[in-house]
């Protein structure tokens, strides 16, 4: 019955408003106050599912969804997430379960090939990787490891003088992992990017702030380099900032969540290229890798770093294997101790689909995208805002559509903004389509991001026709006597 009635739902999927109408407070005017006494019946609930909830989804997974990133799925990933769930072991150390930690280190030694990351990445040569929920744990982690090592040379009593640095486009997930870690506010840099650079940070940049920020006194720790930057996907020069951070003793990270995955493909790897310089790398295949939520894969050249600051030996979880030293206990790679069994959903997406059909979905989605971008280069009233890089188009209505004499000269770029913010909220109104916005460098960017998994290029398409629909509307309104 539940089988049958996600197969419906998705049959039907095109069919609901993609952004979800809803007002807050929704559901609970809608469902009782407290739980049954007594047990209810699946068709019930099933009802009160399609009734109650299904209007409060924003539908990630229609072919119309084009906001954020995508959260890809497939049906490789949702038979593995069935195994993870049916299964449900929790693999905390090796002797908790052998497969699930084994295969583990196994797809994370596949994967990492299929990048053609360096071997030190890899268990095969010393280094290794492991499966979290997002890629703010990862973060948390890694930091947490380059805190502790920096540590141990420089006194704790030095926590208050290190400093974290990444890019005014670097995802807030590096502040947060700051925050937690206990850097202090005001030691966290957001280096400003500019609209010449593509919104990459410039090593000179950094060089210049790390070393304003040594003659100060602080500490330069960690830097956050991101592959595909939230907003407006822009790649940071891994080489030359690795280079700077090397030379100031820095761990650096490299965030490539969502664009890391199309680096399985030989003609995007070139972006990663400098990755050697690095200390660890993350990237989401929920994201672009069709592992359904959730699934952060995260690399390390020097897993030890990790488990020291992370591991924890209460004599509970004491056991010959782990005394032994032959086996990963992957609870010293992560923050929680319970953990579940990703790798079983990883390993069937890699298997099922093969190297070979994942990049040629990776390409597919991007195809499409420059397919998009076509149409709004060919519109005159609109203008692609940052080259496209993989499959998201970053684009607005164009200042010189926007008539001047409607709008006091000072405002102007500010009412540029206004009638492109305008727009999308038209957009998403419409439930026919969903995209969101970013903001860079002052401009107002729609941010068409494509890639769920059911999305085809008769879906994009139709997108473009819903923003020119609009568009016109805002930019010509019919008169009204
Ligand atoms: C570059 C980048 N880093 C980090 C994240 C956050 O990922 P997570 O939700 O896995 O923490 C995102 C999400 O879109 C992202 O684009």
């Amino acid at each position: 019955m539940m089988v049958d009635f996600i197969a419906d739902y998705y049959q039907k999927i095109g069919k609901h408003p993609v952004l979800s109408q809803v007002q807050p407070g929704y559901l609970k005017e809608r469902l009782p106050e407290s739980a049954p006494y007594n047990p209810e019946p699946i068709e019930t609930i099933l009802q009160d599912v399609q009734n109650h909830i299904v209007p409060g989804l924003t539908h990630w997974q229609s072919p119309n969804h084009f906001a954020y990133f995508p959260a890809t799925i497939s049906t490789a990933g949702f038979l593995g997430e069935m195994l993870t769930t049916g299964f449900n072991v929790v693999g905390f150390n090796w002797i908790a379960s052998p497969a699930a930690t084994e295969l583990e280190t196994i797809v994370m030694d596949w994967l990492g090939d299929m990048l053609k990351l360096p071997t030190s990445f890899l268990f095969s040569g010393n280094g290794g990787g492991v499966l979290q929920g997002t890629t703010c744990e990862a973060i948390v982690c890694t930091m947490a490891a380059a805190r502790d090592q920096m540590l141990s040379q420089i006194g704790r009593e030095n926590i208050g003088k290190l400093v974290v640095y990444g890019s005014d486009q670097t995802h807030s997930t590096l502040q947060k992992a700051s925050q937690i870690v206990g850097i202090h506010p005001k030691n966290f840099r957001a280096i400003e990017t500019t609209k010449s650079t593509s919104f990459a940070l410039s090593p000179e940049v950094l060089k210049s702030t790390v070393c304003s920020d040594i003659e100060a006194g602080l500490v330069p720790l960690f830097l956050c380099a991101t592959i595909g930057t939230t907003a407006v996907t822009a790649v940071d020069p891994l080489g030359p900032l690795c280079d700077v951070a090397k030379e100031h003793g820095m761990w650096v990270h490299v965030d490539a969540a969502y664009a890391g995955s199309a680096c399985i493909c030989p003609e995007f790897r070139p972006f990663i290229d400098g990755v050697e310089g690095a200390d660890s790398f993350s990237l989401n295949p929920h994201k672009w890798l069709f592992a359904n939520l959730d699934c952060c894969c995260l690399w390390v050249k020097n897993p030890s770093a990790l488990v020291s600051s992370l591991s924890t030996n209460p004599e509970y979880l004491r056991n010959k294997a782990t005394d032994s030293k032959q086996v990963v206990d992957y609870k010293d790679w992560q923050i929680a101790l319970s953990r579940r069994f990703r790798a079983i959903k990883l390993w069937l997406v890699l298997r099922s689909y093969g190297v070979n059909n994942l990049r040629n979905f990776i390409r597919s989605d991007v195809k499409m995208a420059t397919f998009f971008e076509g149409l709004v280069e060919m519109d005159k009233r609109f203008e692609v805002v940052v080259p496209r890089k993989f499959s998201l188009v970053c684009f607005r209505v164009s200042p010189s559509a926007i008539s001047k004499a409607n709008y006091p000269t000072a405002n102007y770029e500010k009412c540029v903004n206004e009638v492109n913010c305008k727009l999308l909220e038209a957009i998403n109104g419409s439930g026919r389509v969903f995209m969101t916005h970013a903001v860079v460098g002052g401009i107002y960017v729609l941010r068409c991001a494509i890639g769920t998994t059911l999305t085809e290029e008769k879906h994009v398409a139709m997108a473009w026709k819903v923003v020119q629909e609009h568009a016109a509307a805002i930019l010509h309104p019919p008169c009204i006597n």
